[in-house]
């Protein structure tokens, strides 16, 4: 896993790296991109791609694409008009560092070189195409900008499961599902693959926001490295703020599951990204 992940911190430090001459957005991108977070979504790119026989090197551009379209999305879920959140990562949301109108271009930077990131791969053209398509539709506004939009507009409203469902398979759920999209087309899998790719990415991206949702009640702001109790304060319609913790954990549960189960067509490759997946469900960041 350490491996893996220092390749893809190699990798987007290469497409980030500094400026020679003074320039505070291309900072602003490098320190919240660099340095800092899990790194899943990358993680499930290569994965995917390993699953369907390829060298997972070989999909470390989109990979890198799909954590710059991450990153660029806490920056502006930070911002005072979003979720006003001064922590991200362990240190101050960008817009502390840089100033709000900093980090909306350094959000903005982000986004536009994702795509150009995905574009200039050296796989083949009609991957390269069909990896923008990806991430312009699961990151765009049918997909995660929806969900964002519906967070902010559930704010204060009591909302029912389903519009919860929906919520949290937009705004986290279509980046993750993209994430393992993204592998298969780098990995040349075929439909089977893709179809096991969207129903794992589906599932574990519930349980994936369901347990953000419990960490923001549970945890530690220390090791989560972002403030915990933002929700409640936001007044956030959330699995735990409307369903309450144990609700909360029954469903993370049940969606990993679920998630596993869309695993078994790779057999005994899949273990390791079964038993990560496991992991997820009781992480403390
Ligand atoms: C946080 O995502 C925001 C959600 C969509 C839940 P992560 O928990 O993956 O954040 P990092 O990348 O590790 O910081
Ligand atoms: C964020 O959900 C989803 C995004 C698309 C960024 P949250 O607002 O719960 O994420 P955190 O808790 O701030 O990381
Ligand atoms: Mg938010
Ligand atoms: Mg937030
Ligand atoms: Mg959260």
């Amino acid at each position: 896993m350490k491996e893996i992940i220092n390749k893809i911190e190699a990798a987007l430090a290469t497409y980030l790296k500094p400026e020679t001459t003074p320039h505070t957005v291309a900072d602003a991108m490098a320190y919240s991109t660099l340095g800092g977070g899990k790194r899943v979504r990358a993680f499930l790119t290569l994965t995917f791609c390993a699953l369907c026989g390829k060298k997972m090197e070989q999909a470390l551009p989109y990979a890198c694409a799909v954590e710059m379209i991450h990153a660029y999305s806490l920056i502006h879920d930070d911002l005072p008009c979003m979720d006003d959140d001064d922590l991200r990562r362990g240190k101050a949301s960008c817009h502390k560092e840089f100033g709000e109108a900093n980090a909306l271009l350094a959000g903005d930077g982000l986004l536009t070189k994702a795509f150009s990131v995905a574009a200039s791969s050296f796989l083949s053209p009609s991957q390269n195409i069909r990896a923008i398509q990806v991430l312009s539709h699961f990151a765009g506004v049918e997909g995660m900008i929806l969900g964002q939009e519906m967070d902010l507009a559930y704010e204060g409203k009591k909302v029912s499961t389903k519009e919860l469902l929906q919520m949290d398979r937009l705004k986290t759920g279509a980046l993750l599902k993209a994430s393992c999209l993204l592998g298969v087309i780098a990995g040349n899998g075929g439909e089977r693959e893709e179809k096991a790719a969207l129903d794992y990415g589906e599932n574990m991206g519930l349980a994936f926001q369901i347990v953000d949702d419990i960490l923001d009640f549970t945890g530690e702001e220390a090791v989560l490295g972002k403030p915990v109790g933002s929700d409640k304060e936001n007044q956030k319609s959330t699995y735990v703020t409307i369903l309450g913790l144990e609700e909360a954990k029954k469903s993370a549960d049940l969606y990993t599951k679920k998630a596993l189960d869309a695993l078994q067509i790779f057999g005994e490759e899949g273990k390791p990204l079964a038993e990560y997946t496991r992991c997820l469900l009781n992480r403390d960041r």
